[in-house]
């Protein structure tokens, strides 16, 4: 690379958003591919119209690919010989992991107009973008950065080490966000992701049923209902994760977990501290704070230890490495 184009890149970044700047750029494919975004938001909006839950599932797809091996499309890998067990086999992604077919649908109609061009990685990130603007009515719209490459890595085992699991307490939440160069506030943010989609009864019975609990007593016996006392994989049901506005992302969650009126302990957990208490008071009470909060952090998390040069790859098919 030459000294001047490095020099011309440090500046471009001093001066934008200091997290928009590990190499990844908003417009990254104005030249090679310039109807990229457009593409994948068409792909984005047909599923998401048809089924909100798969826009869930595709903004939950961005935190479980960029949390394991950074944001590089392991999470989209399938099994092979070589390689029985990759990510998506892990329990945190199997079986609730949705919105493979969305990215499958936007790869396909991207390598139509620009073949080997664009990375799975890259359609994760815009198609989660997308995901959150069409469930938040046009409210949240991110520019995104691009820029990342497609990792040849993906294995379960590192899915349980680095997906926090939803028994989590505070401690056990910030570390893990920690470990990926997230904040408290980040964490405490992007939890507010669930206030769409949905769980397996599985993902909180028995450890949110048990009483005593610091679950609302009507809400529990709601979920009583619903859930069988121990979940098989053959009897698993799901229940939405916000009964208010189900299929909105909105700060409706802060008020769930306000009212103890959240499924799993994780949530519940953003009150046992003083400091991320107020972030939820905050992000519950104050018009528009959590929308523009949980924009920059969307676009951190979609910038932790992405690959770029020699560590990775533009995939020809994001379930298969080249
Ligand atoms: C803070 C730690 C987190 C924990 C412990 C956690 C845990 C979980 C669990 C257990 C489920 C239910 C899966 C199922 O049984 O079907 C879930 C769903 C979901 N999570 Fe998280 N999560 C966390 C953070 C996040 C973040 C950072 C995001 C994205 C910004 C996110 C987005 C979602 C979404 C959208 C769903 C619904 C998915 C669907 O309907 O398919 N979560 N989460
Ligand atoms: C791509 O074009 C947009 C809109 O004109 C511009 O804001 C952005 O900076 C461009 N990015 C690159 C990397 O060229
Ligand atoms: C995945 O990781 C586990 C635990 O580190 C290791 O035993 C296993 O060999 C790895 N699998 C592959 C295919 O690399
Ligand atoms: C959080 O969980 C860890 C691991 O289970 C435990 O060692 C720790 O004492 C807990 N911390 C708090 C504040 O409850
Ligand atoms: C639990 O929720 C119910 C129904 O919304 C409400 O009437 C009740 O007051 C709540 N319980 C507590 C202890 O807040």
């Amino acid at each position: 690379m030459a000294a001047s184009f490095r020099v011309a890149v440090a500046v471009t970044c001093a001066l934008v958003l200091a997290t928009a700047c590990q190499g990844l750029q908003v417009g990254y494919y104005n030249k090679s591919c310039p109807r990229v975004e457009h593409i994948v938001r068409d792909e984005v909006k047909k599923f998401v119209y048809k089924n909100a839950g798969v826009g869930a599932g595709l903004i939950r797809m961005l935190f479980h690919d960029c949390f394991v091996q950074g944001c590089d499309g392991s999470v989209l890998l399938d099994p092979t010989p070589a390689n029985p067990r990759p990510e998506k086999l892990s329990a945190p992604n199997f079986p609730s992991l949705r919105g493979f077919e969305v990215i499958d649908a936007a790869k396909d109609a991207v390598e139509k107009a620009c073949p080997g061009t664009v990375s799975c990685a890259d359609i994760i990130a815009f198609a989660a973008r997308d995901a959150a603007y069409f469930l938040s009515r046009f409210y949240v719209k991110i520019d995104m950065p691009a820029g990342r490459l497609d990792g040849r890595v993906s294995n379960a085992s590192e899915a349980l080490d680095f997906l926090p699991p939803p028994v989590f307490n505070i401690t056990g939440l910030v570390g893990s966000f920690a470990a990926k160069g997230l904040d408290a506030e980040d964490m405490v943010v992007l939890s507010g992701a669930h206030t769409i989609g949905r769980s397996h009864c599985s993902s909180f019975v028995p450890d949110r049923l048990a009483v005593p609990s610091d679950i609302n007593a009507s809400f529990a016996n709601l979920l009583r209902r619903r859930c069988p006392a121990n979940p098989t994989p053959g009897n698993d049901p799901t229940v939405n994760q916000d009964l208010v506005t189900p299929n909105a992302l909105d700060n409706q969650y802060y008020k769930n977990v306000l009212a103890h009126k959240v499924l799993f302990t994780s949530d519940a957990a953003l009150l046992t501290t003083p400091a991320t208490a107020r972030m939820v008071l905050d992000n519950a009470n104050i018009p528009g704070w959590w929308e523009a909060k949980f924009k920059k952090a969307f676009v951190k998390m979609s910038q932790v230890e992405v690959k770029t040069g020699k560590q990775g790859e533009v995939r020809r098919n994001c379930r298969v490495v080249n």
